[in-house]
C-alpha cells in the first residue's frame, strides 16, 4: 500500500475534504477545527500538513498529520487515517515523512497529545517509537477575542 501512496503538502483548496476526512477519521475534535484555522495554518506554514492520497488518485486525501514546527519544538497534530485505509502502513508513512521534515529542521524531538484512553492510537505511537511521558499533563486556556 504505502508504495502506492503520495505524500504532499495541503492545500488551500482542499479545506473541506480535510475537514470532512478528520469528521469521519480523526479522534476527538480540536478548537481549530474549522475552515479559518486551517486556513491560518497553510498561511503560517504550508509545508507543515502532510497529506497521503493515493498514487491513482493524489487529488483525494486518506491520511493526514500536521507536523508542526515552531522553532523550539517538533508538535504533531491530526494523525489520521480513513477508516477503510487503516492498517496498511499510511499512518507509519505520514509519521515518518513528519519526522523527516522535523529533522531537516533541526528539531530535536517530537511531542504529540494522545487521550490517555485512545488505545489504538497508543499502538500506532508505540510502533513509531513513541513513549508516554506521565509526569507532564496538558495545562490550557482558550483565547477570547
Ligand atoms: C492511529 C491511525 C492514524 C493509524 O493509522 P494506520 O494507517 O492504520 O496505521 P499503520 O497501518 O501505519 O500502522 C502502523 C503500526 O501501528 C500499529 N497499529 C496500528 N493500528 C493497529 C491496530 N488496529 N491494532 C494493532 N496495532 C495497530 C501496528 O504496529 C502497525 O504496524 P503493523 O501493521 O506493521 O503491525 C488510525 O488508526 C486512525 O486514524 N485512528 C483514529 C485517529 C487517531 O486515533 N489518531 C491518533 C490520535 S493521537
Amino acid at each position: 500500500m504505502t508504495s502506492e501512496l503520495v505524500l504532499r503538502p495541503a492545500t488551500p483548496d482542499e479545506i473541506p475534504a480535510l475537514l470532512a476526512l478528520w469528521a469521519r477519521a480523526a479522534k476527538g475534535t480540536s478548537i481549530t477545527d474549522d475552515a479559518a484555522g486551517v486556513a491560518a495554518l497553510l498561511a503560517r506554514d504550508p509545508q507543515c500538513l502532510i497529506v497521503a492520497a493515493p498514487a491513482d488518485d493524489p487529488g483525494r486525501p486518506i491520511g493526514t498529520v500536521i507536523a508542526g514546527w515552531d522553532g523550539w519544538r517538533c508538535h504533531l497534530y491530526r494523525l489520521a487515517v480513513d477508516p477503510d485505509r487503516r492498517r496498511r502502513g499510511v499512518g507509519a508513512a505520514l509519521l515518518a515523512a513528519a519526522e523527516e521534515r522535523f529533522i531537516a529542521l533541526g528539531g530535536r524531538r517530537i511531542d504529540a497529545m494522545v487521550l490517555d484512553d485512545n488505545e489504538l492510537g497508543h499502538r500506532t505511537w508505540k510502533a513509531a517509537g513513541y513513549r508516554p511521558e506521565a509526569r507532564w499533563s496538558r495545562w490550557v486556556k482558550p483565547l477570547t477575542a
